[in-house]
């Protein structure tokens, strides 16, 4: 089929790269000219494993342009995938959503299909619809919503081999198209109406942020009580009702979407008459445990006013270079209050980081960073630390300390090594 994407940030290109691989042609727009020129290169302005290849492979279905109008002539189908960030009240701005809708509206002549893909919250449908109906005078016109359910890191293989492809429609014919698109996909379709799928979109998203505050206050009991999290989450992790993904116990979770999209789901239960409160205290048990991890690290070096903190990880999680709401921006700003100074590595998110965290010495790798710091701190679970040579570390560290906020190591071990450790809820 045709299809046109609007919006190439995270989702969309995405979205573009994987439906030209279920063998789709692809029109990928977004108004950012540099960011056009550099995928006609095909080169991805992000970075998420795969990626690069599969544009490469896919480059005969796929063509990037700056022009909505490009896309809406192209193609019958229109995914919109463009940004719905916070506002300061927490609320979604849709500004972005109804700018494009509109322009949609604006330049097309016969049916077209408008796909949500961005995370909205529910009765956005609705609005899209009532402004479509405003504007394309008679000619006909669907709305679905086909939340995406991509985790960074493994996007792609999240998007070919979901657990599921959840859209919500209204008509038939809106129905068989979508059920085309997915066709190669070998995964269960859940059809349902657009603001369920709206809903499973944000609920999902705040149930998994939810558990994850869930195993961080368990791990608060756990430090309490002198028992041990990842024992607590294995033996809870095993009953198949809870699961044991998501369970990990850590500095709290960050990235675009999390704390955005409980922040909107609360703003919309609200609004609609339901102060969803459950959803409140996620949000605080995710500042809590940051607090926490900096009163940990006081306790332990005393002062920290002129000592050396080395940082290992930056990004919000690993294999990607993604700096938006990362524990480490908090933690480390709590110890530059504290007047400590902060050596850090992160395989990727450098860059980034530096725009975010500017204070900071940046390092080449683990073990410059080790080099004369007064203790050693894990904030992203990257595979390169959990294989780093720890003789070595503990040899370059003025103090044998880690502070392991993802408990990529195990205590007994780390102590049998000589070191200080010190995790979250072990
Ligand atoms: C999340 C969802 O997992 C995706 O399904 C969804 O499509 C996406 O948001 C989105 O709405 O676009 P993502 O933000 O890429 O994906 O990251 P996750 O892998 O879910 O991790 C989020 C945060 O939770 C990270 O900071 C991670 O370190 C933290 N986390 C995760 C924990 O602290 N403990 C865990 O057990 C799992």
């Amino acid at each position: 089929m045709d299809i046109g994407v609007i919006g190439c940030g995270y989702v969309g290109l995405v979205t573009g790269a994987c439906l030209a691989e279920l063998g789709h042609s692809v029109i990928c727009v977004d108004s950012n000219d540099r960011k056009i020129e550099m995928l006609k290169m095909l080169k991805p302005p992000i970075y998420e494993p795969g990626l690069s290849t599969l544009l490469e492979k896919n480059k005969k279905r796929l063509t990037f342009t700056t022009k909505i109008s490009d896309a809406v002539k192209g193609a019958p189908v229109i995914f919109i995938a463009v940004g719905t960030p916070s506002k300061g009240s927490g609320d979604a701005d849709l500004s972005q959503v109804e700018n494009v809708v509109s322009e949609i509206a604006g330049c097309m002549d016969s049916y077209r299909l408008i796909v949500e893909k961005s995370t909205v919250p529910v009765q956005t449908g609705m609005k899209i619809k009532s402004v479509m109906e405003m504007r394309v005078k008679g000619i006909p016109f669907d709305v679905a919503s086909n939340p995406e359910f991509l985790r960074e890191g493994t996007a792609i293989d999240d998007f070919l081999h979901p657990d599921r492809v959840v859209i919500g429609v209204e008509t038939g014919k809106a129905k068989d198209i979508m059920k085309k698109i997915y066709e190669p996909i070998s995964a269960p379709i859940i059809f349902t109406d657009i603001k369920s799928a709206e809903i499973i979109k944000h609920a999902s998203n705040s149930f998994l942020a939810t558990k994850i505050s869930f195993i961080n206050a368990v791990s608060i009991v756990c430090e309490l009580a002198g028992a041990n999290v990842e024992e607590v989450a294995r033996g809870m992790g095993l009953d198949r009702r809870i699961g044991d993904r998501f369970l990990n116990a850590g500095v709290g979770f960050g990235g675009s979407c999390f704390p955005k999209d409980i922040s909107a789901f609360r703003r919309i239960s609200d609004k609609l008459g339901y102060k969803f409160n459950l959803l409140k205290e996620t949000e605080r048990i995710n500042e809590l445990i940051k607090k926490k991890f900096v009163e940990k690290m006081e306790e332990v070096l005393w002062n920290l006013n002129g000592k050396i903190i080395g940082v290992l990880g930056l990004a919000f999680k690993p294999n990607t270079d993604d700096m938006r709401s990362a524990p480490s921006i908090d933690i480390i700003n709590g110890l530059l209050e504290d007047g400590a100074r902060v050596v850090a590595y992160d395989p990727v998110a450098m860059g980034n980081a530096k725009e975010v965290l500017p204070e900071i010495d940046y390092k080449n790798d683990i073990y410059e960073v080790a080099n004369g710091a007064d203790c050693l701190v894990i904030l992203t679970e990257w595979d390169v630390f959990r294989n780093m040579d720890i003789q070595k570390v503990k040899n370059l560290l003025k103090t044998p300390i880690i502070f392991d906020g993802r408990n990529i190591f195990e205590r007994e071990k780390m102590e049998e090594l000589g070191f200080i450790y010190i995790g979250v809820g072990v």
